[in-house]
């Protein structure tokens, strides 16, 4: 039964206090670090892929992604006011369903942030290069991708995507304020594009282009579901700020909730115009669908600043999704399921240094040298079992310890938990095969790690 152990709630809270993390950010920083992860690749670059599937229906599409999330979110929220502390749904687990869970979920958390900030870097760099192409800077071809990321042509690393992870690395390592800081900024502007492309393409718009709505059906309005979902990710990583927050309790179901909020209104809005401008068929080939539009509708200028907002986008998911990474493999190390170095604090940034490093390094040689263009199932695949496994660890916490304090519950338990289940598998199953064989085969590797090192070093083992 040891590998169902669970973490002492009260001694996680007075560790929480005492971890030399600076206790800094405010609702409006948790929010926009909400956006910050959220509004990015899935809808700079995906939406085409996505509109392909679905046609015009892409905003249903929208909406089903939206509604599995905010399933999620709710008990996110609950647990986030219950438990604040480090780690975000690693943590919860191992305070509810037991360590082999948690060390799994922790496992299958680090393929979802980390391979996401890989995947994001790389679309940046695609962004980034087109952008100062049009200053007729080029870079010699062997930088500018992985090798075999081009077919036919010979590359040997994506050095713009290293250098934006490590970059990255540099500002989450200096400190949390300070990221705050810079991602808020590059947020308001984010916003700014997304809804210039709002006030000018829906002048563009021909009703005409949403016949026929749906025209590969349901079960393309699914398929597209299951892809855009990515753009949504993030919303969770707000939570992995817990121990950084001024007044938790309050403040991270605010954050959580409220960016999903925005972004979903954003999305379905950009999804309507977008297919409303451009007849659907047109975004074949197209990694930039939101300019294309702009584009299509002769609006060359705004098109422009579309591209600058995406990129200043992703810039933002890459630091929010490594800076959430970072807090949980320092969770996870406080714990001993890892080794110690990687939640030692730094005494002057008061920010996890090594763990910081870690995975910028790691992670940029994978941005680099790794062609990413189908990964974002993979990180769907991985986000969609958090969040079905967020769901029942609710309503077993609901069960187990009734008397917690809960600033926020889940409204309609067990019926939203189910509902987030029962969505997630839905969307899991509209994965492709070769999806589930990758995540199945992470999985079997963690497990390994697990009986080989970190239940032997587990903090509750010795
Ligand atoms: N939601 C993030 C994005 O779309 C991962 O880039």
């Amino acid at each position: 039964m040891s590998l169902f152990r669970t973490k002492d709630i009260e001694s996680m809270l007075i560790a929480s206090r005492n971890d030399g993390l600076r206790k800094v950010l405010g609702p409006v920083d948790l929010v926009m670090m909400g956006i910050g992860a959220i509004i990015g690749t899935g809808i700079f670059v995906l939406t085409g892929t996505g509109a392909l599937t679905a046609g015009p229906a892409l905003t249903l599409s929208f909406v089903i992604a939206a509604l599995a999330c905010g399933f999620a979110a709710l008990c996110y929220a609950e647990f986030a006011t219950a438990i604040p502390v480090s780690g975000s749904i690693y943590t919860y687990s191992y305070a509810t369903l037991g360590e082999i869970v948690a060390w799994m979920i922790g496992w299958d958390l680090l393929l979802e942030y980390g391979l996401a900030t890989s995947a994001v870097s790389v679309g940046w760099s695609g962004y980034f290069q087109s952008l100062v192409a049009g200053f007729g800077l080029r870079l010699p071809t062997a930088l500018t991708a992985a090798p075999g990321a081009v077919p036919g042509v010979d590359t040997l690393l994506n050095l713009p995507a290293m250098l934006i992870m490590l970059a990255i690395t540099w500002v989450v390592s200096y400190g949390v304020r300070e990221s705050a800081r810079v991602n808020n900024i590059m947020v308001v502007i984010k916003i700014a594009v997304v809804v210039l492309f709002i006030a000018v393409g829906v002048w563009h718009v021909k009703p005409m282009n949403w016949q026929p709505y749906a025209p590969f059906g349901f079960a393309g309005i699914v398929n597209a579901a299951a892809l855009v979902f990515f753009a949504f990710i993030g919303f969770d990583a707000v939570t992995s700020a817990a121990e950084e927050v001024r007044n938790p309790r309050r403040d991270l179901p605010i954050g959580i909730i409220g960016s999903l909020a925005v972004c979903t209104v954003l999305y379905v809005t950009v999804a309507a115009i977008m297919t409303g401008i451009v007849p659907f068929p047109k975004f074949e080939g197209v990694d930039h669908p939101v300019s294309l539009a702009l584009q299509y509708a002769g609006e060359n200028w705004v098109a422009g600043f579309v591209d600058l907002g995406a990129i200043l986008g992703m810039t933002t998911v890459i630091l929010v999704m490594t800076y959430g990474q970072t807090r949980i493999l320092f969770a996870m190390s406080r714990d001993g399921l890892l080794p110690a170095k990687l939640s030692q604090v730094h005494p002057v940034h008061a920010t996890p240094f090594h763990a910081t490093w870690a995975v910028g390094i790691v992670f940029s040689l994978i941005a680099g040298l790794v062609p990413l263009a189908v990964l974002a199932e993979l990180i769907n695949i991985g986000t969609l079992s958090a969040f079905a496994l967020i769901s029942v660890a609710v309503v077993v916490l609901r069960k187990t310890r009734p008397d917690l304090p809960r600033t926020f519950r889940c409204p309609g338990v067990p019926v939203v938990p189910v509902l987030s289940v029962a969505f997630c598998l839905f969307l899991m199953a509209h994965l492709q095969a070769l999806t589930w064989i990758a995540f199945l085969a992470w999985l079997a590797l963690g497990l390994a790690v697990y009986f080989l090192y970190a239940r032997r070093n587990a903090v509750l083992h010795r």
